[in-house]
């Protein structure tokens, strides 16, 4: 190699690179291909590869946008076209920051009303369990949140990437997992710990696995947390509050910090079902749980109805945490200022119009199209993928994703194998080149042994998954006879 950067990091060069981006670069090369002419089966790419639901036709929430623009552009503030507590939104705000304007830094955790709102959201999702700003940080996104408290938990050690000779750190993550995460993990030296999920029980947590996970672990590494989605990507899973509470147990039994990323809380379809927070579940339990578990609780704009990923707007919620550590948090987060505009995204997001405002009722009705567009779309998925020959599911009860399992004839696993490719890449290479659908490979966020997934976005606009449906059904079927 040559250059300045001579030497890449053992511990950059140890993190996989994603399966699906082999999916999406080859997207990216045929959709130059369709722009220069070349003649294919189809006109167009649909892309479900990526849990972003703009991207997927979702339309952006007006009132976000209007208090944004109003921020951005004071000139509107006095513009009667927006309406009246949108500017006012925009006035609040910008009264909080330095110079009355979104171009200054802003103070560390973040514009006071935009924490103060992040807090009173908190207090009421967790049916009165109070909530403080004092333990609460924005973040560009969450993941950037999640990556700075492993930064504080994680020691690299002196396995891959060197260090002082101490164990390095284990983190207990779910297979399958948003892989991201694991990425952070790895690229901080840590050991990622694995723990299945069970798929015949609709990919629950079993505190057996988990105890048999940190047995394995004990000899490589020191495991020092556990990392729980909930609603789980790519899973689907929604835990209840008696798994909630069995998980809380097994952290405080074997003293591991809890990091429960729950930036999926808003996107529940099955009836029935409620999102139930760590922190509630956590507080309701009682000493000596509720007052030792220390708990790291991930939110995000990217998510849910307002869908705003490019904004990239997170927070962390910290809950018992030592005062003395909370002095190091404080530091390391404070390298980092939050952009004003996941700012405003956040207080729209912790604090949306309520009734009697003027804004409600669009607010409402946009997002209860979105909710509806979402609901309908995951039955009829399952309805189609239920019809299909080699192809199971577990219900999806909430998240962004259908990760379906494949069952695939031997001969397409020994033609990948021949390929040294995986199965599902595979599969979903010949998908993306037969009929222009790109989605990825379970392979990806990790599976059992001998089982094959494919995972696609369904927060999205009906007609484009109905797309996706029918290139799916057409490429399957087709596949399935080639390879039998
Ligand atoms: C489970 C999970 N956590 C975090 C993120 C990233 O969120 P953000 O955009 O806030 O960093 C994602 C994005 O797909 C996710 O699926």
């Amino acid at each position: 190699m040559c250059g300045v950067l001579r030497e890449i990091s053992p511990r950059v060069r140890s993190i996989k690179p994603l399966q699906s981006s082999v999916v999406a670069l080859r997207a990216g090369q045929i959709e130059e291909e369709l722009t220069q002419g070349v003649k294919k089966s189809f006109r167009q790419l649909i892309n479900l590869i990526w849990g972003d639901p703009q991207s997927a036709g979702i339309k952006p929430l007006t009132f976000v946008r209007q208090v944004l623009s109003a921020c951005l552009y004071p000139q509107l503030l006095d513009n009667d076209r927006l309406p009246a507590d949108a500017r006012q939104r925009a006035k609040a705000l910008l009264s909080e920051c330095q110079g009355g304007s979104l171009g200054s830094y802003t103070d560390l955790p973040g514009i006071p009303q935009v924490v103060r709102e992040i807090s009173d959201f908190i207090t009421r999702r967790d049916g009165g369990v109070p909530s403080y700003p004092e333990n609460i940080l924005l973040a560009p996104g969450s993941q950037w949140a999640l990556q700075n408290i492993l930064n504080l938990l994680v020691h690299g050690g002196g396995g891959a990437g060197g260090g002082d000779g101490a164990v390095r750190s284990g983190v207990l993550t779910p297979v399958p997992t948003h892989v991201t995460s694991i990425m952070s993990l790895m690229g901080l030296g840590g050991v990622s710990v694995p723990y299945y999920l069970s798929e015949e029980q609709g990919w629950k947590v079993e505190v057996e696995e988990l105890n048999r996970a940190l047995e394995a672990a004990k000899p490589m590494c020191n495991p020092v947390a556990i990392y729980i989605i909930n609603p789980g990507n790519p899973s689907g899973h929604v835990q209840s509050r008696k798994s909630i509470q069995d998980v809380i147990r097994f952290a405080s039994e074997k003293r591991l910090f809890l990091l429960a990323d729950e930036v999926y809380q808003d996107c529940i379809y099955k009836e029935n079902i409620e999102f139930v927070s760590y922190k509630r579940v956590l507080a309701e339990m009682g000493p000596p749980f509720s007052n030792t578990v220390e708990l790291a609780s991930f939110h995000s704009t990217s998510k849910g109805f307002l869908g705003e990923c490019g904004l990239r707007g997170g927070y962390v919620e910290l809950v018992n945490m030592d005062p003395a550590v909370m002095k190091h948090v404080f530091t390391i987060f404070s390298k980092d200022n939050t952009p004003t505009p996941s700012q405003i995204a956040l207080s729209v997001m912790a604090n949306p119009p309520q009734p009697g405002d003027p804004s409600y009722s669009l607010y409402a009705v946009e997002t209860q199209q979105i909710r509806t567009t979402v609901t309908g779309n995951v039955r009829r998925v399952h309805e189609v993928l239920s019809s299909l020959p080699g192809v199971s599911s577990q219900p999806v009860e909430g998240g962004a994703f259908a990760f379906p399992r494949l069952n695939l004839p031997s001969k397409a696993i020994r033609t990948a194998k021949e390929l040294k490719m995986e199965p599902d890449t595979f599969y979903c290479l010949r998908l993306l080149e037969n009929t222009g659908a790109c989605i990825a490979p379970g392979s990806e966020y990790g599976q059992k042994d001998g089982t094959y997934h494919i995972r696609f976005c369904i927060t999205a606009k009906r007609d484009k998954i109905e797309d996706l449906l029918t290139r799916l059904v057409a490429f399957h079927t087709q596949f399935m006879d080639e390879f039998s």
